[in-house]
């Protein structure tokens, strides 16, 4: 199901408590640009991620949310102040409320963020879910981007994994680590010799670039196969998967070709038109699992 709207009217609206298995969510990231679809800039941006203080929108966030997410609110107030940073924040809290009472008891919720963000958004998914409830930060390493001489050069993103309760779903997944020589327990193929070892928080993918197969043409389109790990980890075959900012579908396609029902909100029309394209080329396609 695609939901066009702001997503928090659309999920009070649309979605029932404890419905949902797996969320992703990846909002805009107060990176202070606006973004535009490939070869569409004259139509005007695709979305806007500039925060501007926004007294009132504050005080109505404090109310909407829990007395916790609240008590957060107030706390980052005082350590960041009046400005973008804050009305971030108060845009995203009253939505994860949202994102909490949906998912079921069993369910997972992956956040992905931005580094220079990532630490407060932690705090309000401590307040939401509990610090028990945090299962990893996962590191999502790529190699685009713009480097800086005065750092390092910053080419990850913060996934922040929280699960609703201890009885969550999860599928261990597994990497290859190849090596030059016979080690341990390797086994060997026609490349050589390899083991398959638990996977990492730090997840080497290749980000969607100009050339990718893949690409849509949307911005800041996520890699499938970044999606296509949390959902085959954090979810069943037939379990719901949320993504509330859905952008070009990207979380949805892979719930599509995992076996997965999806629900996605974008409040941008022209997102959702790329993503039913997306899914009806993938529908189209053989079936992945
Ligand atoms: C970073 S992009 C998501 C990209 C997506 N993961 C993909 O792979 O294409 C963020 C999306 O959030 C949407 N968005 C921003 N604010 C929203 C809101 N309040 N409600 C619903 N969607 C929103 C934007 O239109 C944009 O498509």
């Amino acid at each position: 199901m695609l939901h066009h709207g702001d997503n928090l009217t659309q999920l009070r609206a649309q979605i029932a408590d404890a419905s949902v298995d797996l969320i992703y969510l990846d909002p805009p990231f107060n990176s202070g640009q606006a973004y535009y679809a490939t070869g569409l800039r004259d139509a005007g941006p695709r979305f806007d991620d500039r925060w501007a203080w926004d007294a009132t929108a504050f005080a109505a966030a404090c109310e909407a949310v829990s007395p916790a997410m609240a008590d957060v609110l107030r706390a980052l107030m005082r350590l960041v102040g009046e400005g973008g940073d804050l009305a971030y924040c108060a845009f995203l809290a009253p939505r994860l409320v949202e994102c909490a009472r949906v998912l079921r008891p069993t369910g997972s919720i992956y956040l992905h963020c931005d580094v220079r963000m990532s630490h407060y958004l932690r705090l309000m998914l401590d307040a939401l879910f509990g610090r028990a409830n945090f299962r990893n930060e996962i590191a999502w390493a790529y190699r685009t981007g713009g480097v800086g001489k005065r750092t390092f050069a910053r080419k990850h993103d913060p996934i922040l994994f929280y699960s609703a309760s201890a009885a969550y779903t999860f599928h261990p997944q597994y990497e290859r680590i190849r090596y030059r020589k016979p080690f341990f327990s390797a086994k060997r193929d026609e490349e050589g010799w390899y083991a398959d070892v638990l996977l990492r928080d730090v997840w080497e993918i290749p980000a969607v670039i100009n050339v990718s197969a893949e690409r849509s043409g949307y911005p800041t389109q996520k890699p499938l196969a970044l999606l296509e790990r949390i959902v085959t980890a954090s979810s069943n075959a037939g379990d719901v998967v949320l993504d509330p900012f859905c952008g070009s579908g990207t979380t949805l396609v892979a719930a599509q070709r995992c076996g997965r029902c999806w629900i996605g909100i974008d409040a941008n029309v022209d997102a959702l038109t790329v993503a039913e394209k997306r899914l009806a080329d993938a529908s189209a396609a053989p079936q992945h699992l």
